[in-house]
């Protein structure tokens, strides 16, 4: 069974629901009298999104757009290709980004600035998680659900070898080579 592979959970499905409902409402303060374009980064924020947005009490859209991530630790750099983008346009557009978890931040610090150069009216960044001790670039986070120790995370959409994203809470699995 898929939860006799999880060793301990780190989120309940109840917590997660709790903090989701809060960061929507934080969230809908900020953006009362705006209209922005919600963009969910996948695959792993999907299940994410579809919660926070239903706490949205603001006019929103939502896209979504997938990269990919390469980050050489040998030669301290990385790159990020824009693997899905059908957002197009998004000049004077106020941007909210979507991410499920921020580990050492170079996939975020890359779109950030793949974003930046189509001159959107502002751009903030809500993270469901994030692992502050092994953060290698600065990222700016507006808004964040839970900071989480050094440990690899699954479920409510975060996967380990694609599996695990159907988990309605967040735990870690028993052996992960
Ligand atoms: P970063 O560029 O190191 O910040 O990597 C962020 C990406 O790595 C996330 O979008 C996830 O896809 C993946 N990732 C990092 N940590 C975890 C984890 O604990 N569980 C699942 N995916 C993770
Ligand atoms: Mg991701």
């Amino acid at each position: 069974m898929l939860s006799q592979e999880i060793n301990h959970v780190l989120l309940s499905q109840e917590q997660i629901q709790t903090r989701v409902a809060e960061l929507g409402r934080e969230i809908s303060r900020d953006y009362a009298d705006k209209t922005p374009l919600v963009v969910g980064i996948l695959n792993g924020s999907f299940i994410f999104i579809a919660d926070l947005v239903r706490n949205f009490s603001f006019h929103c859209q939502v896209a979504f757009i997938q990269v990919s991530s390469y980050y050489d630790d040998t030669k301290g750099s990385g790159s990020v290709t824009i693997k899905y983008d059908p957002i197009g346009d998004i000049e004077g557009r106020d941007i909210l980004i979507i991410e499920d978890i921020i580990d050492s931040g170079h996939t975020l610090a890359a779109l950030l600035e793949l974003l930046q150069q189509r001159a959107p009216a502002s751009v903030r960044l809500c993270t469901l998680l994030t692992k502050p001790s092994r953060r290698e670039v600065d990222i700016p986070v507006d808004y964040c659900g839970f900071e989480i120790p050094d440990e690899f995370a699954v479920g409510y959409g975060l996967d380990y070898a694609g599996l695990y994203r159907n988990l309605p809470y967040i735990g870690v699995l028993n052996s992960v080579v």
